[in-house]
């Protein structure tokens, strides 16, 4: 007996000792015990292993426009001397033990790297996907699976292991710059998408890595603005669309964000990246820091923020001084390092992938125009003005007609071989652009881009909108069928947009050209079709908008944008895609209006003081009239539901209804299924999104059947009085609805816990 038990005890202090040095029990690397590898790390490589491998660099000199210098990546781009130029980062080897080292590069609209290398003619061009926005505004997940798993081809065949993206923060202001390479405001959608995106990607064999973790929703003073946010509205909004992702597409990797999170910082916030995401979501990852994210390296590899990028002389001493100091112990040192070789374990680096440095950039495109047009919205087409007849003439108005614009800046950007502009696009479909319209922009573009700085990591130069004059206006008119005029927005990482003339607003020149184009349409009685280029909204005048025959967002659409733009308007593809956001009547609708980008009286915090009514949660909810609603988007046919069920089944509920293409065209339809929580929950949206799914291709007068699931889960709050989620008991309210305020069929089911 007493063996016995001196044989549970030395299997009890084994194990205990395998946990506190990081390897699970039974946790390999390379097919060696993980404490092996552990022990034979010397202190130096454990801990260059959790950091990238920039420690060598020195800081950049020049800052960026309004970025301090150690985040100038232009400049880091090039002074980096990774094995893949232009990556964000390597990461550190250690051949006696085969410990490679792993390349991870940007975004999420491509692959970002730099198209030239020393020492070869070759390039190593990458193609621009349609952004985030764009990508959710298909509400296609099937289609943003395929075109994530053509990135990851790219990513694979460059040589890269993880891929910086995708990009999730929540839409909680059209003002943050960042919001074109980040989804929806609502959160399941968010989730649906970024798991697809995350299952593409993946399922070439390299990693992503889900960011900006969490609650990084503006780019005004990213590295340490305090969010300061109720944990409701942080479960039910700002987690719950990581939460889906990682719980449906095990990625393997996650960037913290920049921000603090009710005063603490994310990548030093246990709570956040050892309670809520290990232990609750199962999460077994990495979680790397975002770029120079460096508060403390002690800090931060204690709370289980597992690598530091892209890693300086900096965060290498703190975590000295911690484990000097015991703010970080050599145990959770262990579990990092052990964490990080079990990613590199799955890398294609690892396993002596060789790359081709050749993926088939042409297929890829063709993706990529494909999943533009899924995306694209189109929001008003009066008296059947799209599609428009075979080889009408068409004059073109607005610079990006000319100079469209495929995807934002900084980190998201992407290096890509060409963009197929309008115009271009427009002329390639048999539709005669004007040639003496053209000209004059062309040459207008290019004598003011020399006027103005290179386009940069940050920046493009912005080029006010070419002036119209009435003879201008009135010749293009008179010579050609139809009136085009595109209105396009610049924006990206490290700043947000402006309530300004020229951003949120028109500028003058454009507010001009509008007036005369609407003008000369009303006394010619030609139509006129207005496109915008953007990741997100301007203002324009309601009744200026109504003037329009045909509007259509195209979003930052990829590098075939002007292609996608030709399929639709020829007709060759009917517009299915729906906004992924509320298009709000005015700035001041908004909800954060009154808080964003830093509540009154603070220097560094901003306070979510809608709480989870953010989008349509406020707009539905208190009933404020919208430009156009979450959800919103027509088609060239009309579709009609039918014969809607739900039924309580064990673990959800099973919603199945008909779609009819009852109009003259073929196409496909969104169907999104909102639910309304039973009345006694009191504080609770009027509806929330809880399932969408767009159907096949409807030939006119064919039909289908739609079946969704909504689980448990997924129809619970979190309930702060518990601490936790809950399902609530009562009638439910299921609605099947073509945006969030219109509602084509609904149906009752009673839930009990
Ligand atoms: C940036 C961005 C992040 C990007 C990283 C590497 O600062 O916030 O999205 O992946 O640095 O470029």
């Amino acid at each position: 007996m007493k063996n016995k038990l001196f044989e549970i005890q030395l299997m009890t202090l084994g194990a205990c000792c395998l946990m506190s040095c990081g390897g699970r029990s039974g946790e390999t690397y390379d097919g060696r015990p993980m404490e092996e590898v552990l022990s034979a790390l010397t202190l130096e490589q454990k801990v260059n292993l959790v950091m990238g491998t920039r420690r060598g660099e020195a800081h950049p000199p020049e800052e960026a426009p309004g970025m301090p210098a150690r985040h100038n990546h232009a400049a880091i781009e090039e002074i980096s001397q990774g094995r893949i130029k232009g990556a964000a980062a390597d990461g550190y080897s250690i051949d006696s033990l085969h410990i490679p080292s792993i390349i991870y590069a940007d975004g999420p609209a491509g692959l970002r790297i730099s198209p030239f290398r020393e020492g070869t003619d070759r390039t190593f061009y990458c193609t621009a996907f349609p952004t985030g926005t764009s990508l959710a505004a298909s509400w296609d997940v099937h289609a943003v699976e395929e075109a994530a798993a053509a990135l990851g081809e790219e990513v694979l065949e460059y040589g890269v292991d993880i891929l910086l993206a995708p990009a999730l923060n929540i839409h909680r202001n059209p003002l943050c710059g960042r919001n074109f390479e980040y989804y929806s405001e609502d959160p399941f959608l968010t989730g649906e998408m970024a798991a697809a995106y995350t299952k593409g990607v993946q399922s070439r064999g390299v990693g992503v890595s889900l960011k900006h973790f969490a609650a990084n929703n503006q780019e005004t003073f990213r590295n340490g603005v305090d969010v300061q946010v109720s944990e409701r509205a942080l479960r039910e909004i700002y987690l719950r669309g990581f939460e889906r992702a990682v719980r449906q597409a095990a990625p393997w990797s996650i960037m913290s964000s920049y921000n603090k999170i009710n005063g603490v910082l994310a990548s030093e916030n246990e709570w956040l990246l050892t309670d809520v995401l290990r232990g609750e979501w199962g999460f077994d990852g990495v979680v790397m820091t975002d770029w120079w994210a460096e508060e403390n390296g002690a800090r931060q590899q204690a709370a289980g923020n597992d690598l530091l990028m892209p890693g300086t002389q900096r965060q290498y001493d703190e975590i000295l001084e911690g484990l000097k100091a015991g703010t970080l112990t050599e145990a959770q040192l262990d579990r990092n390092v052990a964490r990080v070789l079990k990613m590199i374990e799955k890398t294609p680096t690892f396993r002596a992938y060789v790359c081709s440095n050749a993926p088939d950039l042409e297929e890829h495109a063709r993706i990529s125009r494909r999943q533009a047009a899924d995306g694209m919205v189109l929001l008003e087409n009066r008296d059947g003005t799209l599609p428009l007849k075979p080889g009408v003439r068409i004059a073109l108005f607005g610079n990006a007609g000319y100079d469209t614009y495929a995807g934002g800046t900084g980190s998201g950007n992407v290096n890509r071989k060409y963009t197929v502009h309008i115009a271009d696009g427009l002329s390639s479909a048999g539709f005669p652009v004007d040639r003496s319209l053209a000209a004059r922009y062309e040459d207008y573009l290019r004598t003011e881009k020399a006027r103005h700085e290179a386009a940069n990591f940050w920046t493009v130069p912005e080029i006010g909108e070419m002036p119209l004059t009435e003879s201008d206006v009135a010749r293009a008119f008179a010579e050609n069928d139809v009136a085009i005029v595109v209105l396009s927005r610049m924006a990206g990482e490290g700043g947000d947009r402006q309530l300004r003339a020229g951003d949120y607003y028109p500028s003058a020149a454009e507010q001009a050209n509008l007036t005369r184009i609407l003008r000369t349409a009303r006394s010619t009685g030609k139509r006129v079709v207005l496109l915008f280029n953007m990741g997100g909204v301007v203002e324009l005048d309601r009744s200026q908008l109504a003037c329009f025959d045909a509007v259509m967002h195209l979003w930052l659409p990829g590098q075939e944008a002007g292609n996608a733009v030709a399929d639709l308007l020829s007709g060759r593809v009917t517009p299915s895609g729906k906004l992924p956001f509320t298009w709000a009547v005015r700035y001041a609708d908004y909800p954060s209006s009154s808080n964003f980008p830093l509540s009154a009286g603070s220097d560094r915090a901003v306070r979510y003081e809608e709480d989870i009514y953010v989008g349509y949660r406020y707009f539905d909810t208190r009933d404020v009239e919208v430009l156009y609603p979450f959800g919103y988007g027509l088609s060239y046919t009309e579709f009609e539901y039918s014969n809607l069920t739900a039924t309580r089944v064990d673990g959800g509920i099973e919603v199945s209804l008909d779609v009819r293409n009852c109009g003259a065209y073929a196409g496909r339809e969104v169907v999104e299924v909102y639910v309304s929580l039973p009345a006694a929950e009191a504080d609770r949206p009027k509806k929330e999104l809880k399932a969408f799914a767009k159907t096949e291709q409807l030939a006119p007068g064919s039909s289908c059947r739609v079946n969704l699931f909504l689980a448990d889960e997924d129809l619970t709050l979190y309930d702060p009085a518990i601490g936790g989620w809950r399902l609530a008991e009562g009638t439910y309210t299921v609605q099947a609805a073509a945006s969030v305020d219109d509602v084509r069929a609904a149906a009752r089911v009673e839930v009990k816990g």
